[in-house]
Order: C-alpha cells, then sequence, then structure tokens
C-alpha cells in the first residue's frame, strides 16, 4: 500500500490516504465554473433584455421601464454602440466579455482552481493525477497567463465602468419629467454589491500587490511610506482573494439575472427610497 507522496504518485489518478471528503470542493467548483460558462455565453449571445429604465429601447421599439433609472448588466459594460455592417448575431457584448474573462481565466486563484476540479491536475493535495512524471508547470501554451498582469489594467477600468452604473442606477427621472431625483430600488443594490465584491476582487489581486509593492528589496521609510501602506492594504485583502473571486462571480451573474427579469417584464424593481 502506497504510503508517501512519492509511491502516490506510482497510483493511479485519484488514489489518495485522505480520508475527507477531499473530492467535494473540486467538484462542486467545477460544477460552479461550467454552469457560470454556460450561463454568460447564453445571456453573451442572447443581445436582449441586458438594459431598462429611462432612454433604453426594447426590440419592438417600445420603451422598457422609462420611468426608472438606466440598469446596464454588467456583461454589456461598457455599452459600445455598433456600426451597421457587424452581423446582428454578434452584439456588444461578445465584444467586451473577453476582457473579465480573461481575467479571471489567468488569475492565480482561478488557475489553482480550475486546474483542479476541470482537470484534476492534480485533483487535490496529496491525491494522485494524471500527469504524473511529465510536470513541467505553466510552459508551453499555458504561457499566455502570464498576461494575467495586463488584464488587470482593464480590470481596473471596468470597476470604474461598475461605478458610473451605480451612479447611474442612482438618478431616476422626477415626477413629469422634471430633473433627476435621487432614489434607491433593489436593482440599485444589486449593482451595488456587484460592485464591491468586483472591487474586492480586483483590489485583492496578486499582480496589483506587486504592483504597487514589488521591485523593491524594503521599503524605504517604512510605516510612513505609501507604497508600504498600499501593499499592506492589498496583502490583506489578497488573504481573502479567493473569497471575493467567488463571490463576484455570483454576484455579477446575479445582477446580470435581475436586470434580465425585469427587462423582460418577469418581476418589478421595487423602489426603497
Ligand atoms: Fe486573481 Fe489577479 S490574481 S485577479
Amino acid at each position: 500500500m502506497a504510503s508517501n507522496a512519492a509511491t502516490l504518485r506510482e497510483d493511479s489518478l485519484g488514489q489518495t490516504q485522505r480520508r475527507d471528503l477531499w473530492w467535494a470542493q473540486p467538484v462542486a467548483m467545477g460544477a460552479a465554473f461550467v454552469a457560470f460558462i454556460i450561463y454568460a455565453t447564453y445571456r453573451g449571445l442572447a443581445n436582449e433584455y441586458f438594459a431598462f429604465g429611462h432612454g433604453v429601447v426594447g426590440s419592438d421599439g417600445q420603451p422598457v421601464h422609462p420611468e426608472s433609472a438606466y440598469f446596464l448588466s454588467p456583461f454589456y459594460s461598457p455599452l459600445l454602440a455598433l456600426p451597421s455592417w457587424v452581423p446582428k448575431w454578434m452584439g456588444p457584448a461578445i465584444f467586451v466579455m473577453w476582457m473579465p474573462a480573461g481575467f479571471r481565466l489567468t488569475c492565480y486563484y482561478a488557475r489553482r482552481a480550475y486546474y483542479r476540479a476541470l482537470f484534476a491536475d492534480p485533483p487535490a493535495c496529496a491525491v494522485a493525477e494524471y500527469c504524473k512524471d511529465n510536470y513541467k508547470g505553466e510552459r508551453g501554451v499555458w504561457i499566455f497567463q502570464n498576461i494575467h498582469r495586463y488584464f488587470l489594467y482593464l480590470a481596473l477600468l471596468l470597476v470604474c465602468m461598475h461605478v458610473y452604473h451605480v451612479i447611474e442606477a442612482l438618478r431616476w427621472p422626477g415626477e413629469g419629467g422634471e430633473r433627476m431625483t435621487f432614489r434607491v430600488s433593489v436593482g440599485t443594490l444589486v449593482l451595488l454589491v456587484d460592485l464591491v465584491f468586483l472591487a474586492l476582487y480586483v483590489f485583492s489581486c496578486h499582480s496589483l500587490r506587486h504592483l504597487v509593492g514589488g521591485r523593491l528589496n524594503c521599503f524605504a521609510g517604512g510605516g510612513d511610506n505609501t507604497r508600504y501602506k498600499l501593499w499592506r492594504c492589498c496583502s490583506a485583502l489578497n488573504e481573502y482573494h479567493g473569497l471575493y473571486f467567488w463571490c463576484s462571480l455570483f454576484t455579477v451573474g446575479f445582477a446580470d439575472f435581475y436586470i434580465w427579469m425585469v427587462a423582460s417584464g418577469r418581476i418589478h424593481d421595487l423602489r426603497l427610497i
């Protein structure tokens, strides 16, 4: 019977001496990844019911909840006006979703999660894997994962866009077409929660931590150094990076789903203030 890591490597995929439910986490994560990819792909290609509020006209030419503030699904942010020569089946989401998708796909935490959950390479700690002795690290085609630091800049822009959309969701048309007034609805809170978790996810990024505090052997100036303080903040958030990844994945999907339901008339966006 295998008794250490060296002999485990000789065993077949999934063999281990672990007695806990080590497979539960990769299975749950794999299911979540697949479900989100299917949902996001469908919604990105659907090209309908991605916005409602004043200024929004539906596919039937009718205004969609003109009495409401403007709400845009995060999957379609920033909303692009496509030229007429672009085929109708190619909605604006296709031209922007590659940014958050690339950022998440190359995320250090996500890589570990989907290498385990989707490729079983390895399935978990101290569990025999398929590739055994030919581990080469992220070389060859996997070198593209290094592009994550550049996706970070796009993700920071996306955070700014989400801030803008929350502000838009606070500006409601006044009675009788008067100037805009400040109001809050359930939809506003849904977008706000999405923004908070997206910001926590981006600001806890390993690449951002390196960007603000990297390339130094020591922080001259100690505790008063601005870079040191920023690095401390990023490091504190970075501890929960995996949690923020999943929370932001869920809240961005839910924000799109909520806007889909309201825009299609299935539910009503309840105004709170
Ligand atoms: Fe996860 Fe950068 S490491 S978002």
